[in-house]
């Protein structure tokens, strides 16, 4: 009998500190109406507080995650962080996560895929759980994106935001979970969207802190030209693969880095406003985070065998779609949400 992949959960954590745009109006020159309506963007979550890395986030979502499905951190096989911004260059957040929630039979890792992690960290997951190997795969999504935003730049402070969110993946042999999926990286694409340094290339030096090479350099225009074409061309790549109408889709959960590039796939897609999952005015850009948290916000919209489709864009380039038959109702008791 063949296995798939199912989401059988969803956690998700956000900071309590609300950066809204009146006090963005305060630090740069921009207004709150610019922000809304070139990017849809009200307000975001950040991290405040010394010593608090993306992992903070990131157990907190996995910790929810296992109340609300009754598993013991001890029967997680795997954990993969997906993140742009781990605590340190090494070891990996994954670990400092399952540490926190004391998952200690699991192995875990980050991947980096910067806006497209999610989805390249879910794939990776699901194919652990297809072959049998694993029970009990955990994907967390999570970005302190504050901690490498400068505060002084208005046309990239204003998008990003810090959270954290995390599913649960087990085995199904009645087809559900993911079932398809289109990936794609392009490396000549590293110039318009990066950091340029802290790595092997560019250590940290005095310099670069001077030149503020720390922080996320983008050309948001040529950024926001690539993601609208190619996050709505794999999202209907994987419609057209699965004979997918526009009726037969329930729900688009597409990675929220501006409202016009979410309503650019929509439209490609053909689905109407009804059926795309949208938080992007509450937190903004908190880019691995961004699908885990719509998932946990409509979770209770959710029903057995909606068709789902993922989509993302991001650094690198990176980007993908994945087609997921979701494998739950919402849960009547409201204590459990
Ligand atoms: O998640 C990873 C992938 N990232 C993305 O998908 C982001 C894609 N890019 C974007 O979302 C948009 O490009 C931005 C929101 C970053 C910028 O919006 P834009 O409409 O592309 O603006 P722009 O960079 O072309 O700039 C247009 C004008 C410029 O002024 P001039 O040169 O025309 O006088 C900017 O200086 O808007 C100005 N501007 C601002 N004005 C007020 C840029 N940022 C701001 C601001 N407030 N915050």
């Amino acid at each position: 009998m063949k296995i798939t992949a199912a989401i059988t959960g969803v956690g998700a954590y956000v900071p309590d500190y609300v950066l809204t745009n009146q006090e963005l109006e305060k630090l740069v020159d921009t207004t709150d109406e610019w922000i809304t309506t070139r990017t849809g963007i009200k307000e975001r979550r950040i991290l405040k507080g010394e010593n608090q890395g993306t992992s903070v986030m990131g157990i907190k979502a996995v910790q929810q995650l296992l109340d609300k499905t009754g598993t013991r951190a001890e029967e997680i096989d795997l954990i993969i962080c997906a993140t742009t911004t781990p605590d340190l260059v090494f070891p990996a957040t994954a670990n400092i996560i399952s540490a926190g929630v004391g998952a200690t039979n699991a192995f875990g890792y980050d991947v980096q895929a910067a806006c497209s992690g999610f989805l390249f960290s879910l794939a990776t997951g699901a194919q652990f759980i297809q072959s049998g190997m694993y029970k009990k795969v955990i994907v967390v999504g999570a970005d302190k994106m504050s901690s490498i935003v400068d505060y002084t730049d208005r046309a990239n402070c204003i998008i990003f935001g810090d959270g954290a969110g995390a599913v649960l993946l087990e085995p199904s042999t009645e087809g559900y979970g993911i079932l398809d999926q289109v990936l794609r990286s392009d490396g000549k694409g590293e110039q318009y969207l990066y950091q340029k340094a802290g790595g092997s290339r560019r250590p940290p030096s005095a310099e670069t802190v001077a030149n503020k090479e720390h922080f996320i350099y983008q050309e948001g225009a040529t950024v926001f030209k690539f993601a609208v074409t190619n996050m709505a061309n794999v999202a209907a790549e994987v419609m057209e693969r699965n004979n997918l109408t526009k009726e037969d889709v329930a729900w688009l959960v597409p990675h929220q880095a501006n409202k016009r590039i979410i309503d650019a796939t929509a439209n490609r897609m053909g689905v109407g406003p009804e059926k795309v999952m949208l938080n992007i005015h509450r937190y903004g850009n908190t880019t691995n985070a961004t699908i885990p948290l719509c998932l946990s916000d409509y979770e209770q919209q959710l029903h057995k065998g909606d068709n789902i489709i993922l989509a993302a864009f991001g650094g690198g380039f990176t980007w993908g779609s994945i087609y997921i038959k979701w494998a739950y109702d919402p849960n009547p008791d409201p204590q459990h949400a």
